[in-house]
This record gives C-alpha cells, structure tokens and sequence, in this order.
C-alpha cells in the first residue's frame, strides 16, 4: 500500500511538476503577449504622436484649382437686368456681377473679407451686403458699414461689340 501510495504521490508529483511547467510556461507567453502588446501600442501612440506634429508644422499643400483667366457671363448683357445682379463662379471662388442703375457693370469675388461669406446685391439700398454679420459695401466694393476692414476683391468687367460678358482678374497694371 505504502508503495502504491508512495507511486501515487511519486505520479502525482510528477503532474504537479508538469502542471506547473505548463503554467510557467502559460504565464511567460501571457508576459510576453503583453510586453509586445505595450510594446506594440507605444511604438503605434509614439508614430501617431509625430505624424500628427508633423501635420501641424508641415500641413500638406493644398491643390488649388487654377484661377481662369477670363469667365464668359452671358451671350448678351440685355440679360441681365438693370439693378440685378448675378452669382457666378470664378475658378474655384464665388463671385457677383451686378448691373447699376444706369446699366453700367461690376464685379467682384463675392467672398465677404471679414469672415468668408458670400456677399449679395440688395436692389433697394444699392449696395452689396454680407448676411451674416450685416457688412455692407458700396458699388466700388468699398467697405461701407459693419464688421468688414477691407473691399471686396475687384473683378474687371469687358462687355464685347456683341454684348458679350467676360469678367476677368486686373492685370497686375490693373491692381
Ligand atoms: S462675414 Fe461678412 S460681415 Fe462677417
């Protein structure tokens, strides 16, 4: 009996040893799992850090379409109403053609210099003014009232021997 027990524990002490092998073993993959999984997140939280400093020094260039340079309006300017005016594109910007009382035509970037708001004729007062903070210019793009320090940006308006519109940027003898 005593050796059969003595056996038994000799067995059983042997799965335990084993057991025990098996669970160091268990215990050092987990240890190692975790090391490379801190190891992993602080490599992934330390490139995410850098790139996104990166991105803020060196922001990537902006690919800007390029400005025309001349946007045909209208066939003829019989129409566009007298004391009207007219949103078109320019490139990539927004800008206003407005025709004065007395038929004459003017143009500008409707782009409000304050804060980027696109800018409209108001036919009753005459003026161009920005809705969102009441800014208000004349008819030479002037800054008149409100919030806005600068005009608007000048447009130059050709109208042909046909009537034609073609709004273009001043030339730099223009400005
Ligand atoms: S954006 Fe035009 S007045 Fe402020």
């Amino acid at each position: 009996m005593k050796s059969e027990e003595s056996g038994n524990t000799k067995t059983g002490n042997g799965d335990n040893d084993k057991a025990s092998v098996h669970g160091s073993e268990m215990l050092d993959s987990r240890r190692s799992f975790i090391k490379y999984f801190l190891f992993g997140s602080a490599v992934t939280w330390t490139m995410a850090t850098f790139y996104g400093l990166a991105r803020f020094f060196k922001p990537p260039k902006t690919h800007k379409r390029a400005q025309p340079k001349f946007v045909d309006i209208a066939k003829k300017s019989d129409n566009i109403e007298i004391n009207s005016s007219l949103i078109f594109q320019y490139g990539d910007r927004p800008a206003i053609l407005i025709r004065n009382k007395t038929g004459k035509f003017v143009a500008y970037f409707a782009t409000c210099p304050h804060l980027e708001c696109i800018v409209q004729y108001n036919p009753k007062s005459q003026m161009i003014v920005c809705p969102c903070h009441d800014g208000i210019f004349n008819l030479n793009g002037k800054n008149f009232a409100g919030p806005p320090t600068e005009p608007l940006e000048a447009l130059v308006v050709q109208v042909n021997r046909k009537s034609k519109i073609r709004v273009s940027k001043p030339t730099i003898e223009e400005t």
